[in-house]
């Protein structure tokens, strides 16, 4: 897959929304690795990294003694993360350029993570398997993924419900399943995983960078909208506009989609490394 069929834009503009959508996610997906057990000496994956907004906390959580390998097929972004590992000094990351399907490795990895990956790809049982190839027998498998049907705004606006209609839509006809998160847990269930936990999190708020995250993203997927005619590119500017002033408006209660938080252990017995997990 390039990045011409990647719903969201990509490249240094995607990037900068990526920015904001980590910060926001950021406290929740530090309670997650934290739950999860990712501690020193670990050897870490982030699947679909992008600019690496978390895989500079896995290699922050692991220590000197780890290592964590991002993975992405945008090159822009991977650039602009090894830029930021070489300025902050960083000597446990390697960002490497890679589509999954091309296969992640063998029994390689103490945690194999992805956020907001699954949600793009056609075949996302496929990818999980791969996936669960690339942990070390005893490892822990972690996805955090969209589940949209949940994003509201209230008071309630056509636009906003224009806005989620439009996502849904236009990542189903990219390939992608926007209401995945609710799919996960079975999957992960079905695909073997072991003692399989799940968290269900929707950072909120009436003011600050949560209540932009809507705006950037439909500013993001409108060429993909447009190609795909979904919505005209007029439309697509008009809920655009209409997101910013909820957005600015501090009576208006915005809720990012919901995010499904699962993680299980691959099965076996952990040979090196700590498991996480007794
Ligand atoms: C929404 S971003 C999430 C980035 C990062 N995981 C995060 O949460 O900040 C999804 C990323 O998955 C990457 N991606 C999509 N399909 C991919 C594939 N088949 N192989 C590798 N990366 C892929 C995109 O390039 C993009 O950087």
């Amino acid at each position: 897959m390039d990045e011409h069929h990647y719903l969201i834009r990509g490249g240094i503009a995607g990037r900068e929304r990526m920015r904001v959508v980590g910060r926001v996610m950021r406290p929740t997906t530090l309670r997650l690795l934290e739950r999860v057990g990712v501690t020193s000496g670990m050897r870490c994956l982030d699947v679909g990294c992008g600019a690496g907004e978390v895989t500079f906390d896995l290699a922050s959580l692991v220590g000197i003694t780890g290592h964590v390998v991002g993975v992405d097929l945008d090159e822009t972004k991977l650039d602009l993360a090894r830029g930021d590992a070489e300025q902050a000094e960083v000597g446990n990351v390697e960002f490497r350029l890679g589509d999954v399907g091309g296969g992640l490795g063998q029994e390689e990895y103490d945690v194999v993570y992805a956020r907001f990956l699954l949600t793009h790809v056609p075949d996302p049982e496929g990818v999980l398997q791969l996936m669960i190839d690339a942990a070390k027998p005893g490892g822990e498998v972690v996805v955090e993924d969209i589940d949209y049907g949940g994003t509201f705004d209230h008071p309630t606006t056509d636009e906003f419900d224009r806005y989620r209609e439009i996502y849904v839509e236009a990542a189903r006809v990219n390939g992608g399943d926007a209401l995945i998160g609710r799919r996960l847990p079975l999957m992960m269930t079905r695909a073997g995983l072991e003692r399989v936990e799940v968290e269900v999190v929707q950072p909120s708020g009436l003011e600050g960078e949560v209540t932009v995250i809507p705006a950037l993203t439909l500013e993001n997927i409108k060429a993909t909208a447009v190609r795909h005619e979904v919505a005209s590119g007029d439309e697509v500017d008009r809920v655009v506009d209409a997101l910013y002033s909820i957005a600015r408006d501090p009576e208006a209660f915005v809720a990012s989609p919901r995010i499904v938080q699962v993680w299980g252990r691959k099965p076996g017995v952990a040979t090196v490394g700590p498991s996480g997990r007794p």
